[in-house]
């Protein structure tokens, strides 16, 4: 079944919408180009997962003789739950910090101008 969540021409890159189904939130957003759409639903304590900051995956630079070299951020985005920081990988929707954790995503589909969400 798919649900409506928007046209696209009002959903540009970095843009998020909520659309409820069923007594729950559906957060959809466009990112690098793709849309992508999650549960609102932190897996932590319930936290609204899909109205968190959008962040480049951080990795720390070590050398091959172990020296560190600081930090880089890398091209993998996170989602940040903004009740306690837990991040989910867009692509995916794991936790970044234990990947046995995750939000619930769905496809999204793009056709004739419109979104929908497959539910
Ligand atoms: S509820 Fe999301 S990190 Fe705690």
């Amino acid at each position: 079944m798919e649900v409506f969540a928007g046209r696209s021409a009002d959903l540009k890159e970095g843009d998020r919408a909520l659309i409820e189904h069923r007594k729950q939130q559906i957060g959809v957003l466009r990112a690098k180009g793709r849309l992508h759409a999650f549960l609102n639903l932190c897996p932590h304590q319930g936290g609204p997962v899909c109205e968190g900051v959008l962040v480049h995956r951080p990795e720390e630079i070590i050398a091959e003789d172990r020296t560190y070299h600081g930090m880089r951020f890398t091209e993998d985005l996170h989602l940040v739950c903004p009740w306690h920081g837990w991040e989910f990988n867009v692509e995916t929707g794991r936790c970044a910090g234990d990947g046995k954790h995750g939000i619930r995503k769905f496809e999204v589909v793009e056709r004739d101008g419109d979104i929908y969400v497959v539910v």
